[in-house]
């Protein structure tokens, strides 16, 4: 069936990319990625550099990816854009550098505003897959991201077929595509395991240009382990959600909870796990972590939704050993899909995502370090923030070994507006944000979330601004972040400074 296509090498594949061509790229994180094509783009790019020419790629992913794609790419300076989240160390100092034009968009947005032409389309789409059929139908691996839609748009396809991952994986997709507005029609999921798509995204054979094989592995790096304050922010959400339930303000059979990236994501899921007051649970997610797999083979998770499967390779491996067991578990959806606000909203999803810094009056920075440095992205954070029926923030109350407060009076940039975030939990423990005005907002906050060693700085800071409705002195309000930049800690913040 599949000498039906014309097999290639990479290098070969490659060739028929150009400077200034537009790529999609399948996968989200580093699961699903094609590795091969990438790698081999980037040493072309490195070829026609060395001979004075000029050679970049636009690049859509789904999120972030490996380092054979984005790190590859950046390292060979071959970017023209790169659209959305990434990761990637090389590919966060070439955007910090201004060495590739990099814009941040939510990720349930990426396909629909493709498909709306507010972006230019793809030409190519490269797309990993596990089994390919004569007829155009291409089963998906580990991550699903924006691989109908690219396919879809691009001229011509490119298709890894990686021997790594088993031809059974068909059927664990729901891959669907909604109709664009006016003509659009409500997607259908009413639980987390309902099902509205095909498991498979169905192509015109005469789009797949060439097929390169590969064995390679997803690139998903290991987790740091938890410590004991990754340790606590797990405890004190678990508890949180445990205490919802007793009052009634989450029903007893509990809601699904979606859950963010990263390593106290992963820490505040094995929590939920082990916590005897937190009932068996569903997830309707983006990214399903390495601690949901152990979770779903205990059985305190029943079934997981999610875009992509980002475990790491010897857990993976186990799963394909297993695969059977995981088939009535687990579905993996396009992220337009699985961050759908409108399945968010009616799913009554509890999201738990990660702040780099939250102010005293609940607005929250994921993305940029000092507002001017972009860390990742905002990743699918806002699609479920937005539309949550209870949004929680975590992170650490402080970051560099102290010096900095994960607290400030104002963020540096707002990924999330204090409208949309409800709860936020540090190790030192939880603000519930509901129901309250600003000045009551930050006091909860200041008492319960900030590390001692800030909290006086920050009751001071409030005291600032005269009678008002938010308490914003706008000569003070980065005066932690400056006294950070000038002196390498916020510990030193000092107000008389700013009267
Ligand atoms: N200022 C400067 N640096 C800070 C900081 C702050 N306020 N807060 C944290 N950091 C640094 C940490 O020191 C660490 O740096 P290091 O690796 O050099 O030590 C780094 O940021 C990451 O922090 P870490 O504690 O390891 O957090 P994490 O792995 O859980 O990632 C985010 C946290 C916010 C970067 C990550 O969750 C993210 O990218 N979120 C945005 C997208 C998103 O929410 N997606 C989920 C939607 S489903």
């Amino acid at each position: 069936m599949q000498q039906t296509y014309k097999f290639v090498t990479a290098e070969e594949a490659a060739s028929y990319v150009n400077n200034g061509d537009i790529i999609g790229f399948s996968g989200f994180t580093p699961a699903g990625c094609p590795k091969e094509v990438p790698t081999a783009i980037a040493k072309r790019a490195e070829a026609f550099h060395a001979e004075g020419k000029e050679f970049k790629v636009g690049m859509y992913t789904g999120a972030s990816t490996g380092d054979s794609l984005d790190g590859a790419l950046a390292r060979a300076n071959a970017i023209l854009f790169r659209t959305p989240y990434q990761s990637n160390k090389d590919l966060r100092s070439a955007l910090n550098d201004e060495r590739a034009p990099y814009f941040d968009m939510h990720l349930s947005s990426i396909a629909p505003h493709l498909r709306f032409g507010f972006m230019p389309k793809p030409k190519f789409a490269i797309i990993e897959v596990c089994d390919i059929t004569a007829d155009g139908e291409l089963v998906l691996t580990t991550g699903v991201g924006i691989s109908p839609t690219i396919c879809n748009l691009a001229d011509h396809i490119i298709v890894e077929l990686n021997h790594n991952h088993p031809k059974e994986l068909r059927g664990f997709h729901d891959i669907f595509e909604p109709l664009d507005p006016p003509h659009r029609l409500p997607m259908t999921l009413l639980t987390p395991s309902d099902r509205m798509g095909s498991t498979v995204v169905k192509v015109d054979p005469k789009k797949i240009l060439c097929v390169v094989e590969t064995w390679r592995d997803d690139e998903v790096g290991g987790f740091t382990p938890t410590d004991e304050v990754t340790d606590k922010i797990g405890q004190n959400v678990a508890n949180f959600l445990a205490s919802e339930i007793k009052s009634g303000r989450i029903p007893e059979e509990f809601l699904p909870i979606q859950s963010g990236v990263g390593n106290i994501a992963n820490a505040v899921m094995a929590s939920l796990g082990t916590n005897p007051d937190i009932p068996t649970f569903e997830m309707y997610t983006e990214v399903i972590q390495d601690s949901v797999i152990e979770l779903l083979r205990n059985g305190k998770i029943k079934f997981a939704s999610g875009c992509s499967l980002t475990i790491t390779t010897p857990i993976l491996k186990e799963l394909y050993k297993d695969l059977e067991f995981f088939r009535d578990k687990l579905v993996l959806r396009p992220q337009e899909m699985s961050n759908s606000p409108e399945l968010a909203r009616r799913l009554g999803l509890i999201t738990i995502n990660t702040a780099l810094e939250a102010d005293i009056f609940g607005n929250v920075n994921s993305t940029h370090v000092m507002g001017s440095k972009m860390m990742n992205g905002i990743g699918g954070s806002a699609d479920f923030t937005r539309s949550a029926y209870i949004s929680i923030f975590t992170t650490p109350s402080t970051a560099k070994k102290g010096n900095i407060s994960a607290i400030v009076p104002m963020v540096s940039h707002v990924d999330q507006n204090e409208h949309s975030v409800n709860i936020i939990i540090t190790e030192h423990g939880v603000a519930d944000l509901r129901g309250k005005s600003p000045i009551q907002r930050a006091e909860e906050i200041i008492e319960n979330c900030v590390d001692p060693a800030y909290q006086q700085i920050l009751r001071d800071y409030l005291a600032l601004s005269g009678p008002c409705h938010t308490p914003t002195d706008l000569h003070a309000c980065f005066g932690m972040h400056t006294e950070f930049m000038k002196t390498g800690s916020m510990l030193g913040t000092n107000w008389e400074n700013y009267k």
